[in-house]
């Protein structure tokens, strides 16, 4: 902010909250902000000092803390200012206070950095700043950036390197994925912001005729500094002129606004650029200038600044018409958040950190149990083969309140994970509190970090997929299964005979964001169905092998949001009674994918065809044999058996969406039905 009419404190506060505010239909867990001043009232609040308040819980929490009486002048008037606003959605640590960001440089506030994104190679930086003599004092990835930047900056080679050069030096150290805005002391009324992998966007409101709604790049050269290691192909920058000149702005009325999401600034301008990998932008004095070390061949050097046209509902859901629908087409990106820093593609080897303990006491198990409900459920059926091939174990799956039900014996030398996207449904919750107190090595499988059933397992596996807010549970079931996917190859590893089996599925998860893009391109089509049966009343989705937990997902959706009766079902027991349903009015959708299983679906394909059933098929692509019987045909791309449940699952997620809609449901709220069921 740099403003002609001053603004109060207060007014500076209620800018970020309501930001935060704007940003919570994401689901967080703690919120922090960090403004110019200390602490405390005093007449003194442009000194050189920051200010830095944390609260677990809600934003609405941060905001009755700012407001509690004498600790901070609210009424203290500002040209220039600068302040940071973060929530936390926990990965690494539990959410609270300490963990929430902003993170600092150290107890006097020197860097303060807020991050959305997860930092993977934070153990070594940590490793090595604590050699250095840094402290830290939370147990998240992020605290590694301000200790970074301070490290950088306490080891200068001379007393006029910008700020801007220290993000440099400080991201060139970073893998993983990030976007970043620093505030410091040092810099005071400076904000630097910069992106790798994750989203930021700068808005820009300005009461006079923006001087250029074009921003050239400006790109500086590289040299390479002691201790650190130079991790990009581009060397660290020189940047003594890095307060650049190609800026925007006018000294007498301009803010800026640095979100991860437009929703976040969208009541105060509608003007925003967006920030590229590796952009860094320094707002200074009014002004904005974007860096980048090294122009590459073939790259942008503009940043156009554009003007949304979107209200701000619209932004919140990012143009689709319901979270549900956002989160089915988040999926390439949501697996890919599962795999990061898990799976080395060069090695073929996948390290799941929250397990590595214990994998030698996993090993000597006598059995898997995998427990959960609902969608978390059909997860552990979707990898259950596969986890019995490379695992060489018994696996067993388990509703969690059936298997209470059962009293099922539980053994000292069994091994139980407790999959759930929220980690606190109290069946599976209860479930896990029976088989601990039988003994057994208990594992969460959750998208939920600091939830009930990660602190109450012995060890995990976060699923990383990203706040999920529709009810019907979309992103995360297919997360849950590419970690499970995971925990098979890490526990086979060494078994020389499975080798090629391994390679073969680490390869197919590489190429799976980009194959799951392609089904998603099916929508029209999926749409096009939707509207020919949403007026149906029943709808039977039929498959087996592999692909016998999409059916059951597949009808878990259609019932949750459309309300529709509907039945997954083994298409091996059609004889045994589903059958008699079949008619020429009855819905049915069958899978008959090029796998082990995929003869014995074409003769269950017969089966119906010869009862004048009309299937809608879902196989793989060009396969006339299959096609020649359908009624309509969803044809997707072909990967490896035992991910192809990911691939099968999505256009009946798409479908189900399509059909609430077309009935004039609620996608979100279905009724009835919670995210999460805390009772029993
Ligand atoms: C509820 C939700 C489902 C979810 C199930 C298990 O029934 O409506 O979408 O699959 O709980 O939830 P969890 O958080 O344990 O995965």
């Amino acid at each position: 902010l740099n403003y002609q009419v001053p603004r109060t404190r207060k007014e500076i506060f209620e800018t970020l909250v309501k930001g935060l505010q704007r940003l919570e239909y994401r689901g967080y867990d703690s919120a922090g902000i960090a403004v110019d001043g200390p602490n405390k009232v005093t007449s003194d609040i442009n000194g050189n000092t920051i200010c830095l308040i944390k609260k677990k819980g809600k934003v609405k929490a941060l905001d009755e803390e700012l407001y509690k009486k004498d600790i901070l002048d609210l009424d203290a008037q500002l040209c220039t200012h600068f302040g940071i606003a973060h929530t936390r959605w926990a990965t690494h640590g539990e959410p609270s206070a300490v963990n929430s960001h902003p993170h600092r440089s150290d107890k006097d506030n020197e860097f303060v950095v807020i991050h959305n994104g997860i930092i993977t190679n934070y153990k070594e930086l940590k490793k090595y700043l604590i050699t250095k003599g840094y402290e830290f004092e939370s147990e998240t990835d992020t605290e590694v950036i301000p200790k970074l930047i301070k490290y950088v900056y306490d080891n200068r080679e001379s007393d006029s390197i910008t700020f801007s050069t220290l993000v440099e030096r400080v991201i060139q150290q970073l893998e993983g994925a990030f976007a970043l805005v620093f505030k410091s002391r040092h810099f005071p009324g400076e904000a630097v912001s910069t992106r790798r992998g994750s989203p930021l966007l700068i808005g820009v409101r300005s009461e006079h005729e923006l001087p250029t709604e074009q921003i050239p790049i400006q790109y500086n050269s590289g040299q390479l500094k002691e201790g650190l290691q130079e991790k990009n192909s581009h060397n660290r920058p020189d940047c003594s002129n890095a307060n650049a000149i190609n800026s925007v702005g006018d000294d007498k009325a301009v803010e800026y606004y640095f979100a991860s999401d437009a929703s976040a600034i969208i009541e105060h301008t509608n003007k925003v650029l967006y920030m590229e990998d590796d952009d860094i932008a320094v707002v200074t004095g009014g002004k904005l200038s974007i860096h980048r070390v090294n122009r590459q061949a073939g790259e942008n050097p503009i940043r156009a600044i554009q003007t949304l046209q979107m209200e701000l509902q619209q932004i919140m859901k990012g143009n689709f018409d319901a979270f549900m629908q956002k989160e089915i087409f988040e999926q390439p990106e949501s697996v890919v958040n599962t795999m990061r820093g898990r799976i080395f593609f060069e090695t073929n080897t996948v390290v799941l950190g929250g397990l590595k303990d214990h994998l030698k006491e996993i090993k000597r198990c006598r059995r898997l149990i995998v427990i959960g409900c609902g969608t978390s459920f059909h997860a552990a059926v979707a990898t259950r083969q596969l986890l019995e091939e490379l695992t060489e174990l018994p696996v067993m799956v388990e509703l969690a309140s059936d298997f209470l039900d059962r009293n099922t014996p539980v053994f000292r030398d069994d091994v139980c994970f407790f999959i759930s996207q929220s980690g606190e449904t109290a069946d599976t919750l209860m479930a896990l509190r029976y088989c601990k107190d039988h003994g057994a090595l208990t594992v969460g499988i959750t998208n939920t970090v600091g939830s009930s059933i990660c602190r109450e397992t012995t060890c995990g596996v976060h699923i990383n997929a990203g706040p999920e807010i529709g009810v019907a549970s979309t992103k995360a079931y297919t997360s849950q299964f590419v970690a499970l996917i995971m925990f098979g190859l890490m526990m086979s590893e060494d078994r020389l005979s499975l080798q090629k089996r391994r390679l073969e599925i680490i390869n197919g998860l590489k190429v799976l964001p980009e194959l799951i893009k392609k089904v998603l391109s099916l929508d029209e089509k999926i749409k096009a169905i939707a509207n020919e049966m949403y007026e149906q009343r029943s709808l039977l989705v039929m498959g087996r092998g592999y692909n016998y937990a999409t059916c059951l997902e597949g009808a878990l959706k259609i019932k949750e949001i459309t309300y529709m009766h509907s039945e997954g079902i083994l298409a091996g027991e059609l004889k045994h009674g589903p059958l008699a349903l079949i008619d020429k009015n009855m819905p049915v959708i069958m899978i008959v994918m090029r796998d082990a299983c995929y003869v014995k679906c074409q003769n269950a394909l017969q089966q119906v065809t010869a009862r004048s059933g009309r299937p809608i098929i879902l196989c793989c692509q060009d396969d006339p044999e299959v096609t020649k019987n359908a009624y309509q045909t969803i044809e997707l791309p072909h990967t490896v058996d035992c991910l192809q449940g990911i691939l099968t699952v999505i256009p009946l997620q798409l479908l189900s969406f399509h059909l609430a809609v077309l009935r004039g449901y609620d996608v979100d709220c279905p009724r009835n039905l919670a995210k999460s069921v805390t009772v029993e």
